[in-house]
């Protein structure tokens, strides 16, 4: 087996590759003067199986042009099999046409991901798990909660609430407070009069507990910068807010931390100095087991 880094996931890449003892490829990726992407595989890869890591977050075109690149190219060397490892799939918040006309630009990834030569694809905590199911080749959607779950219990956290943004994100909260042990709820909206709603804990009270917000993907941060604003308002204690996906475009990390929030915890699905834990064993093993 040989791993492959895309140039998004490159020290990601390198861990899987150390956690699974099997040598790592750095393609040759250059830019053509008009901005075109040239990109070599310098190895032999007849009848290898190959995994090609490379996440798909900004600048989102590059890097999954680079993916198809390297896709189509380990098949065209002769690999066995091919392996894409997204650990995360840019687009994958457009999953259906909410307006007449629109593009259901997550259907369309997962298509030119299968065509460019993909046997199989493996990516983490995808926003829709509804997603993969546009993929005629074996997917798998794995989950970061149980170590976002175990880097928190590390810490000394007092009297914790694991909070999800909405009802949806139950069963992920649920596999972070698992490992702490700790109770879990989800924001609820709350119809304050006949013209205004709040969210709130729907069940739990947050008064001197600390509190964690989780979420797949913090992107604006405007969901945990508005819940923060709220669970401060109710005297919560430390505010933690933890994803898999540090997206943070922009100055999101800034405008959170500006409103009260003790640190932000997340994963190396995408490099970024949130990227506290890694996914690297998760994706190890998966692979190992054949998925
Ligand atoms: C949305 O459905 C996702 O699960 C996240 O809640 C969302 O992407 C977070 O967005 P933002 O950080 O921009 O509020």
């Amino acid at each position: 087996m040989i791993i492959i880094a895309g140039s998004a996931s490159s020290k990601l890449a390198e861990r899987v590759a150390r956690q699974l003892n099997c040598p790592l490829l750095n393609p040759e990726i250059k830019r053509f003067p008009d901005g075109e992407l040239y990109v070599r595989l310098d190895n032999k890869l007849e009848e290898e199986h190959v995994v090609i890591v490379q996440s798909t977050h900004h600048p989102q075109n590059d890097n999954l042009i680079e993916l198809f690149l390297l896709l189509d190219a380990a098949k065209d060397l002769g690999a066995r099999h091919v392996t894409a490892a997204v650990p995360y799939l840019t687009y994958a918040r457009q999953d259906k046409r909410f307006k007449p006309g629109e593009a259901t630009s997550a259907h369309t990834i997962c298509r030119l991901i299968e065509h460019a030569g993909a046997d199989d694809f493996l990516t983490v905590d995808m926003h829709n798990n509804g997603v993969i199911q546009n993929f005629s080749i074996p997917t798998y959607n794995l989950t970061a909660m149980p170590l976002l779950g175990q880097y928190l219990a590390k810490l000394k956290l007092q009297e914790p609430v694991i909070l999800g943004i909405d009802q949806e994100s139950l069963e992920r909260v649920r596999r972070v407070a698992a490992e702490l042990k700790a109770d879990y709820d989800y924001l609820g909206k709350l119809k304050v009069s006949p013209k205004k709603i709040t969210i709130q804990p729907k069940h739990l009270e947050v008064a001197k507990r600390d509190v964690i917000l989780v979420d797949d993907i913090i992107s604006t941060g405007e969901i945990v910068i508005e819940a923060t604003q709220i669970l401060r308002r109710q005297r919560a204690r430390k505010i933690y807010a933890a994803c898999t996906h540090p997206v943070l475009s922009g100055d999101a990390l800034q405008k959170i931390l500006k409103v009260g929030v003790h640190a932000v915890i997340a994963t190396d699905t995408i490099e970024h100095r949130t990227s506290v834990v890694s996914v690297a064993p998760l994706i190890a093993g998966a692979i190992r087991q054949g998925f």
